[in-house]
């Protein structure tokens, strides 16, 4: 399962980037918006630092607006995926843009129906909501099982990305599920990386060793010469 970061922050992008753990960046409207600097040069400048996919969401709902954001934002980068809404006139735009040969991400994924026509248009990722179905008492991670059985009986090409993701316990759950990508916030990633028995045995082995120092009476390096 590939990891994306779902964030704007040329910060947290680079630092992810530097820790080599994700393959992608997705942003979206909001997120570009609390950044609070113009979104197009942010959004060149997160591109510029990501070799991997960066999905970048269209302003506009109308057929010809979202084609013409779509085919402007797909000429900032090879590996921009251009963001559609899960709309009529989105999923009309997704079937030129994709027979064109640009990546689409549709986003907005609330049913098992709305993924498979996206699927049908011919979007690279479909972007199931998983959090959001959560917080009005829904099973987010139903819609990602559905969708992932639904594509696979179907071999259709379009991969799942499970986006809106609030913790680590869904991030494990969409890896069961067979989710193509999960998205995650900044913070979510940081929490993979905790457990109490990590840092628990790392404290006695450094003890242990400080303690054989104490006895041999000086410092002790196995990977010195
Ligand atoms: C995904 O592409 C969206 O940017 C994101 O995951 C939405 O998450 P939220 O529901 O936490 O805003």
């Amino acid at each position: 399962m590939k990891i994306f970061v779902d964030s704007a922050n040329i910060q947290e992008i680079e630092r992810f980037e530097r820790l080599g753990v994700v393959d992608g960046v997705t942003t979206n409207p909001s997120l570009l918006a609390k950044e609070k600097s113009d979104p197009a040069l942010q959004t060149e400048r997160i591109v510029k630092i990501v070799k991997g996919p960066v999905s970048v969401e269209v302003v506009a709902t109308d057929f010809e607006g979202i084609v013409a954001q779509g085919r402007k934002i797909a000429g900032i980068g090879s590996n921009v995926v251009v963001k559609i809404p899960m709309i009529s006139e989105g999923i009309r735009a997704v079937s030129l843009l994709s027979r064109a040969g640009i990546m689409t991400n549709v986003t907005l994924i609330f049913s098992p129906a709305q993924a498979l026509l996206a699927a049908k248009a011919g979007a690279t990722y479909v972007s199931p909501f998983v959090g959001r179905l959560d917080d009005i008492g829904e099973r987010g991670l139903d819609l990602v099982r559905d969708i992932v059985l639904i594509l696979r009986n179907y071999q259709m090409k379009t991969k799942v990305l499970a986006a809106s993701i609030r913790n680590v316990s869904q991030v494990v759950e969409c890896a069961r599920l067979g989710a193509d990508v999960v998205t995650l916030p900044p913070e979510v990633i940081d929490k993979m990386f905790m457990h109490s028995l990590t840092d628990a045995g790392l404290r006695r082995f450094l003890a242990d060793w400080e303690g054989l120092e104490k006895q041999l009476g000086r410092e002790i390096s196995p990977f010195k010469k």
